[in-house]
């Protein structure tokens, strides 16, 4: 399982005209993703996914290169990352991103074919993780499948440079990571059924990656 350096090349491509800064961050983004296990779980799907707090959507941008079957409907509430990508869309028209609070997103009932929530829940208030799952479980048609990718509590050192990491990056707001045990479970209270939660890291790289998919039965 390895990275699909064309599609990686196109994705990146995509920023072109974006600051060099930004162009920077994104490249970073590639390095740091676990990008094989993540493009794995888009494997031979198709349809539209909502991808809650999807940044710059560097990830949307990379699966929709390698499946041309692959559109996503990003939501963040930063208006700069908006701007950007509706100025870069014509070189991912797959891809849009439009401006909310995932934490209180109004989505219609049984729309998308599926949800991607990457790096987002540990960056949300704990006391809304609960909603925002029911939200994407209610969402997602049936049948459909939700891929959380988020980060370990433990062990402590990469927690800890996790920590500093989005300090740096994200700023002095604190983060709320869950085990991957806890996370399915809040998974499974909104109605979904786990169908996979790994650690996705190893044990050299500093970032807890884990992974789980589920799906909403029927
Ligand atoms: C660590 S980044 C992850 C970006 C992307 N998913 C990725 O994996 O590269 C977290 C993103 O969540 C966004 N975010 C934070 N709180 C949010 C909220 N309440 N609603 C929507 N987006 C939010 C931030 O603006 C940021 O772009």
């Amino acid at each position: 399982m390895s990275v699909n350096p064309s599609a990686l090349r196109r994705a990146f491509a995509s920023y072109q005209g974006a600051p060099v800064t930004t162009r920077a961050f994104v490249a970073a983004r590639y390095v740091v993703a676990p990008l094989a296990p993540i493009e794995r779980e888009f494997r031979g799907r198709s349809g539209l996914f909502l991808s809650l707090g999807s940044g710059l959507c560097m990830l949307e941008r990379y699966l929709a290169e390698l499946n041309p079957r692959l559109s996503f409907e990003g939501v963040d509430l930063d208006p700069a990352k908006v701007d950007l990508i509706a100025r870069t869309r014509h070189r991912s028209p797959r891809v849009g991103l439009r401006l909310a609070d995932a934490t209180t997103l109004e989505a219609q009932a049984d729309t998308f074919d599926g949800a991607l929530v990457c790096d987002a829940l540990h960056h949300f208030l704990p006391d809304t993780h609960t909603d925002v799952v029911a939200t994407v479980a209610r969402t997602v048609k049936p049948g459909g499948v939700v891929v959380v990718k988020d980060l370990d509590t433990r062990p402590a050192w990469k927690y800890h440079w996790n920590r500093l990491h989005d300090r740096i990056v994200a700023g002095p707001e604190p983060i709320w990571c869950r085990t991957p045990a806890e996370m399915a479970m809040l998974l499974e209270k909104a109605g979904l059924e786990v169908e996979l939660a790994e650690r996705v890291d190893n044990a050299l790289t500093p970032y807890a990656h884990y992974l789980i998919r589920a799906r909403r039965p029927g």
